[in-house]
This record gives structure tokens, C-alpha cells and sequence, in this order.
């Protein structure tokens, strides 16, 4: 399994107050995980990454000038474990949605 990692630099981040993160990060992790599914990968989204880092920066040598905002765990899926039998549901687009002007 591999971690793709978002960073910043502690200094760019600044002028993102109040809120620090960018709001197009979103959108950039849902490209990956589904640029990953195109080669049969799996991802797993982490804000783990965020509260516990110190495993991350050691092994991904990510110094602490950086301030690491997200990462996504990516392997190819083993179907045989059990957990990954579990199917998730969603919530119906209705629920979720309010249409304006349609
Ligand atoms: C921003 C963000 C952070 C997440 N952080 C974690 C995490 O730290 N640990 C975890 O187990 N799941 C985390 N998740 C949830 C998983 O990435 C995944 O969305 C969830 O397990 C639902 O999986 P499913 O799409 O197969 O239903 C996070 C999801 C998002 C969008």
C-alpha cells in the first residue's frame, strides 16, 4: 500500500485564514481516487494522516515545514478479506441536494 500525501508549505498557508485548507482539495482527492479505480486500485481517504503524522513524515521523509492536509491510502484490494465484503450505502441524492431554478 502506498500514501499519496497532500502538503503545504507552513508559509502559502497563511493567507488561507480563517480557514486554512483550500477548498479545491476536495475536488483534487476525488480525481485521484477515481484516476486510481481506472487501474483497478483502491483508495482510502485518511485524516488519520493529519492527527497521528509522525509515522507518515518519518517514512515519507516529509519535514515539518510542511503541513501535511490529507492522504489516501492506495493499493489494489484484496476481496477475499472480509471487510471489504461490507457494501455501503448512500443517501439518496434528493436528500442531499436542493435544486434551485429547475
Ligand atoms: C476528508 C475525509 C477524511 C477521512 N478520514 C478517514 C480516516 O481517517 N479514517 C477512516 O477510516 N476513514 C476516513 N474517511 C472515510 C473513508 O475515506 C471512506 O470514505 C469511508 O470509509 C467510506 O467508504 P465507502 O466509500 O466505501 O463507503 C475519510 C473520508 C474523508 C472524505
Amino acid at each position: 500500500m502506498d500514501i499519496i500525501t497532500a502538503i503545504h508549505s507552513r508559509k502559502s498557508i497563511r493567507k488561507f485564514k480563517p480557514d486554512p485548507v483550500p477548498k479545491d482539495i476536495g475536488a483534487a482527492m476525488q480525481n485521484l481516487c477515481l484516476a486510481a479505480l481506472n487501474y483497478d486500485l483502491g483508495t482510502c481517504i485518511e485524516d488519520q494522516s493529519v492527527l497521528y503524522p509522525e509515522v507518515l513524515r518519518k517514512h515519507a521523509s516529509i519535514p515539518d515545514t510542511k503541513r501535511i492536509v490529507i492522504a489516501i491510502a492506495v493499493g489494489y484490494p484484496d476481496w477475499d478479506f472480509p471487510a471489504n465484503e461490507l457494501i455501503s450505502t448512500r443517501e439518496s441524492i434528493e436528500k442531499n441536494t436542493t435544486w434551485l431554478g429547475f
